[in-house]
């Protein structure tokens, strides 16, 4: 696609979690195939993952860029040694991102721009990133941002001020006190908003970069989000009074780019079929934490025990590292003699494989938004035990807006007892087909979102327009 004077073409930069990571690779893939010139750029450290996986296959885009798009791959070190282990000290890692990470952009983005100056540039970044506001303006790059989560937690933080004037920031751990002032988004309890806001994450490194982050995004030229119109039109609409922002999501089912092939997990799947193959329909429960949180030993144990309580088959993601430490052995003793025919512990698996198996009925989630959105894809209930960061919000959104989930717990601590009912009822009788039915309403919806001329499909061609007439008038001021 031309704009202004030359082929268009995006710098895009993740953030290396795999819960970002693939819906950028996504957009990569939409962007690429509306005519744009793309380079996507993984951390070093995230490559190197890559490589250890798949060898010299690591390149995401090696099969989408025989099918034709021009998306290029390359990477870039974000100030640490490779050895550096980044999974264990998490505070270290976005310390070095915050403090080196943004030269090291800058000097990328000019080498870019100076080795291959026949292209009009711009910049995609992940909203998380504080820098892209000075490395647009240095280059005079419009500045995308690309928000991977709901609408509802890019609100609540993008209004800081308020929840300051409101003595809500920080906001007390178990406050009930409802939050109601912010435009476009439903009360909320204040226990329910991420965890980076509240007084015991106030002090850490998530909460700097992020409040960094959320007043550089206000100098974005626009904002793409993975959520989708119909899921939250009002904060959508609100936040539309401010800046352009185009709810293009869900971007990993889009239909037009169902015949390209990626490689985006960080990590080598179990293949669950032949052991889903011999249960019948909604009977497995499937349980995953996603990518990044940690839990405690406590609450593996009260879980292992729920689980084999409620006679219900199940398939357990229990990926190393999930305690902060390289204990693989996290299991109670004799736990998988135990389970023998009834559960399946992975340490990873394709996860849209396993919830789009028929014979799961039920999603057992820490409610990251990525799982969330897969679990409505293949219209799967939840049973939601938020951790951190924006699952307590994504929870209430399953909970009470969209009614396709139930709290396992509430806030309240893990009780063997209670879980192993609480998974029981979820999978049988008339209480999980209600459930059951809500998720497949969103399906349907989003099915329809992603459409050609549905509200994503047209969404994103808008945002195409409003790119072209953006980078149009910084061509001019050359
Ligand atoms: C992080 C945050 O923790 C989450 O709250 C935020 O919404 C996104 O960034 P993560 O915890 O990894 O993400 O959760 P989630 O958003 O659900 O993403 C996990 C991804 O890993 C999903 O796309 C899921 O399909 C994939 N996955 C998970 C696998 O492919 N295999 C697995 O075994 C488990």
């Amino acid at each position: 696609m031309e704009m202004g004077k030359a082929k268009a073409h995006a710098i895009m930069i993740s953030l290396p979690h795999q819960g970002h990571i693939n819906p950028f690779i996504y957009l990569a893939l939409k962007l690429s195939s509306k005519g744009i010139t793309v380079t996507f750029v993984h951390l070093e450290s995230v490559h190197h993952k890559l490589l250890s996986k798949l060898g010299p296959q690591a390149d995401p885009f090696s099969q989408a860029r025989q099918s034709g798009l021009d998306i290029r791959y390359t990477t870039i070190s974000d100030g640490l040694p490779l050895e550096f282990d980044r999974d264990l000290h998490f505070e270290e890692h976005w310390g070095a991102i915050m403090r080196d990470f943004p030269a090291l952009v800058d000097e990328f983005v000019g080498e870019m721009m100076r080795s291959e100056p026949d292209f009009d540039y711009f910049l995609m970044t992940d909203t998380f990133y504080p820098w892209p506001p000075a490395v647009a303006s240095k280059y005079n790059l419009v500045n995308v941002s690309f928000w991977t989560q709901t609408a509802l937690t890019f609100a609540l933080p993008y209004h800081w001020h308020l929840l300051k004037q409101n003595g809500h920031f920080p906001c007390k751990d178990d406050m009930e006190e409802k939050i109601d002032y912010i435009p476009g988004v439903e009360p909320i309890n204040a226990k329910d908003v991420m965890s980076y806001l509240k007084e015991s994450g106030q002090a850490s490194i998530v909460t700097k970069a992020m409040a960094a982050a959320l007043d550089a995004v206000k100098s974005a030229d626009l904002i793409l989000h993975n959520t989708m119109l119909e899921l939250e039109p009002e904060t959508l609409s609100a936040l539309n009074e401010h800046q352009p922002n185009y709810a293009v999501g869900p971007l990993n089912f889009s239909k037009s780019l169902h015949s390209y092939t990626v490689s985006n997990s960080l990590r080598s799947e179990a293949d669950c079929t032949d052991w889903l193959q011999s249960k019948p329909p909604n009977s497995v429960l499937y349980v995953s934490f996603g990518s990044f949180v940690n839990t405690t030993m406590q609450v593996i144990e009260e879980l292992a025990h729920g689980l084999l309580l409620s006679g219900v088959d199940f398939v357990w993601v229990i990926r190393p590292g999930m305690l902060s430490c390289d204990d693989t052995d996290v299991l109670p003793e004799g736990f998988g003699d135990m389970i023998e025919g009834k559960g399946l512990i992975v340490p990873w698996c394709n996860q849209m494989s396993v919830l789009s198996n028929p014979a799961v009925g039920g999603f057992l989630s820490h409610c990251g938004w990525n799982s969330t959105l897969e679990s409505m894809w293949c219209g799967v209930p939840m049973i939601c035990y938020p951790i951190a960061y924006d699952q307590t919000a994504n929870r209430k959104l399953v909970i009470e807006k969209w009614k396709f989930g139930v709290n396992l717990c509430d806030g309240k601590p893990l009780d063997r007892m209670e879980i192993a009912k609480k998974i029981k009822d979820f999978l049988s009788g008339a209480y999980s087909e209600n459930l059951r039915q809500e998720a497949s309403k969103l399906k349907e919806a989003m099915e329809k979102a992603l459409e050609i001329d549905g509200s994503s499909d047209k969404t994103f061609d808008q945002f195409m327009e409003d790119l072209k007439a953006k980078m149009d008038a910084k061509s001019t001021k050359f």
